[in-house]
């Protein structure tokens, strides 16, 4: 792959190998009975990486972590490992340590094509301290880990926007390569960012406004996307910062949300993009129960706002079919109640087609994609969050940057 310079598992001889990798197996969790919810993240790397490695007859040691500190969330990696061990139909070994000496016994004494899973690398108190590889490769985790292992592979892309030592530590001190999860992240990004077939259409909805700001001002100033297709709250709020009086529900669950502290920015993005950033003609509200359609131009209104309307989705429509690169994240409106969930079932699908390279990210995004069983007519559903979100806004992130300097010192 010519414009991804890090090593991938091609340039690894694996055999016999004891390999550090870093997966993210962060999962939803059921805050009563502290179960994971979906097993999504952990089947990604199940079903390539780690099945790769371990039919390669690696020696394969996982580090992950699962929440933060002090969430609810935050639980060890027990049950990551039964789940991971169903996914793979082979035995999987969990160890309640990471670099005491029971940690350091079982990873001398993985034989080849084994699998162990270490416990929440955010158990150790300085994994979350943000810091350059140099830095991190000092830290007990990496100092003491490192000499075990005959390489480093980081596969978690959705956590490498974390300068968090078990993501950058290693790749200074081992030879480092990404895994498959992590290749294929980069190379679907590519095909939306760095080149992609043109036009191509941003369509960004939901309720996170400052991403869709960010990500918006950078994809048009950059000349990435041709237009931006605005729905959800987003779009709401572009209709709000041009002057429409949304009606009292509306403005004021704006207000609570203090989602207006973005008007300004908003009023600057369009005084330099307004003309290829789309926002609703008309709108769904929720008239007692029972969806009904208006014109922008009949706002205010007294009821909510629930989703784009008829005369919208053919406008989007029309742009998306004569695109040939998608990128789509944020639902169109709320989607999980049948009645209005039109906008996003008919955008997301006259997104996803064969004449175009369609990606789709956000867990929302996610959700509504197995809803309306679409995912087999996309390019590429990504399962990352902030990690995606930094990439589209142009920043480099701290784990993929520092497999690029181990392959430049690999090269060397
Ligand atoms: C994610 O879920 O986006 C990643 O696992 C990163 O998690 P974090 O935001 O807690 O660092």
């Amino acid at each position: 792959m010519k414009n991804i310079d890090f090593k991938t598992l091609d340039d690894l001889e694996a055999a016999g190998k004891r390999i550090l990798v870093r997966c993210d197996f962060n999962s939803p969790i059921d805050p009563v009975s502290k179960c994971i919810i979906d097993n999504t993240r952990i089947k990604i790397h199940a079903e390539s990486t780690i099945k790769e490695l371990i039919e390669k007859k690696a020696r394969v040691v996982i580090v992950a972590h699962q929440g933060r500190p002090g969430d609810p969330d935050f639980t060890t990696m027990k049950e990551h490992a039964k789940i991971l061990s169903d996914l793979l139909e082979s035995p999987v070994s969990y160890i309640d340590d990471i670099v005491g000496e029971k940690a350091l016994n079982a990873i001398t004494s993985i034989n080849k094509g084994e699998v162990l899973v270490l416990e929440n690398v955010r158990t150790l108190p300085y994994e979350m301290k943000t810091g350059r590889p140099e830095e991190h490769a000092k830290s007990e985790l990496v100092s003491k880990l490192a000499p075990l292992f005959d390489c480093f592979v980081n596969d978690a892309f959705s956590a490498s926007h974390r300068a968090h030592a078990s993501i950058v530590g290693f790749t200074a001190v081992l030879p480092s390569y990404a895994g498959r999860v992590m290749e294929r992240e980069l190379k679907a990004l590519i095909k939306v960012s760095t080149s992609p077939e043109k036009p191509c259409v941003y369509v960004l909805g939901g309720a996170k406004a400052d991403d869709a700001l960010a990500i918006t001002r950078h994809v048009l100033e950059k000349g990435i996307a041709e237009y931006v297709l605005t729905g959800g709250l987003v779009a709401q709020l572009y209709l709000y910062a041009l002057g429409y009086d949304l009606g009292p529900v509306n403005t004021r669950f704006i207000e609570d949300q203090k989602l207006d502290q973005f008007i300004s920015e908003i009023r600057d993005i369009l005084s330099r993009y307004y003309e290829v950033i789309r926002l609703p003609k008309d709108l769904a509200i929720n008239k007692d129960g029972v969806r009904a359609e208006i014109s922008v131009n009949e706002l205010p209104t007294r009821y909510q706002i629930m989703d784009i309307g008829t005369k919208t989705i053919e406008e989007y429509r029309a742009i998306l079919s004569a695109a040939r690169s998608v990128f789509m994240s944020g639902p169109m409106g709320v989607f999980e109640n049948n009645q209005f969930a039109k906008g996003t079932r008919e955008i997301f699908s006259a997104a996803a087609g064969e004449s175009r390279f369609t990606l789709a990210g956000g867990g929302h995004t996610a959700a509504a994609i197995e809803k309306f069983g679409l995912k087999d007519r996309l390019s590429y559903v990504s399962t990352a969050g902030g990690a995606l979100t930094e990439y589209l806004m142009g920043r480099s992130l701290p784990g993929v940057e520092a497999l690029k300097e181990a392959a430049r010192r690999m090269n060397k």
